[in-house]
């Protein structure tokens, strides 16, 4: 793909976007919260290219992937006012009808296209299927970490300001109620994902975003939430209890293991 192709995408996203724009400051609110989270998933994105030598027209194409990623965001706000996927609908695959309506990516080739689409419909599944190509499995693993790492980001900085009512608009409504559950501190010593369907309360969303930590696949990634301290600001806000303790040194020694330079 050619720079002027990226041009264009990014010229059709912002009027696309405009078009979402609310005097009602609740729908404006969600549409900003969108917004900057893709100019900063576009810039981690890039980062995260750069640092395992990605140039040229892959990092236009990665640049693409992170442009639209969400854009199924809008349109989902705007007809069910919640982005919670489980109550309204899987907002990538509504991001990759609302492309196809457009016709935006016509203008790639062939498997340039597909990939833009694929990764895009890969970024938030739970866990990619098996066998991916090596190709897709590079853009896949880059929008995937690089949306994880914005929304670690967003949720240490709630953490970090101990926000007694989290923001409703970053993710599903949880009570904010003492203790976790026991079988997800379990999984996350077994080094296993978390899912969204066994949490319970907003202590156990943090124990899920802590099991992300299984799920990022670039060291640079990895070492960004690391170095940043996203992971320690969410271990503080948990009880203060000796499985926590646990699950943190855990944690730790995982990162520690994968960002050893290779002896
Ligand atoms: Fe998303």
């Amino acid at each position: 793909m050619r720079q002027e192709q990226l041009r264009d995408f990014k010229a059709w996203s912002q009027g696309y976007v405009k078009g979402f724009y609310s005097d009602d400051p609740e729908i404006q609110a969600a549409v900003k919260l969108k917004e900057e989270h893709t100019a900063r998933v576009q810039e981690n994105i890039v980062r995260i290219a750069r640092s395992l030598g990605v140039e040229g027209d892959d990092l236009l194409l990665a640049e693409s992937i992170a442009l639209f990623h969400d854009i199924g965001r809008f349109r989902q706000f705007a007809v069910y006012r919640t982005f919670n996927d489980r109550h309204s609908v899987n907002h990538a695959l509504l991001g990759l009808r609302e492309l196809e309506t457009a016709g935006v990516l016509s203008g790639l080739p062939g498997e340039e296209r597909s990939l833009v689409l694929t990764a895009i419909e890969y970024h938030n599944i739970c866990e990619l299927p098996p066998a991916v190509p090596d190709r897709l499995l590079l853009f896949a693993g880059l929008i995937r970490d690089a949306d994880k790492l914005d929304i670690l980001r967003l949720f240490a900085e709630d953490c970090a300001r101990g926000e007694e009512q989290p923001d409703p608009l970053l993710g599903p409504d949880l009570p904010d109620t003492p203790g976790y559950s026991p079988a997800l501190v379990e999984r996350l010593l077994q080094h296993q994902l978390c899912s969204y369907a066994d949490l319970q309360n907003f202590n156990d969303r943090k124990l899920l975003y802590l099991s992300w930590l299984y799920d990022i696949n670039f060291a640079y990634t990895l070492s960004e939430i690391a170095g940043n301290g996203y992971i320690e600001v969410i271990v503080t806000d948990l009880p203060a209890t000796g499985e926590i303790r646990a699950v943190h040194e855990h944690l730790q020694d995982y990162v520690n293991r994968r960002l050893a330079p290779p002896v």
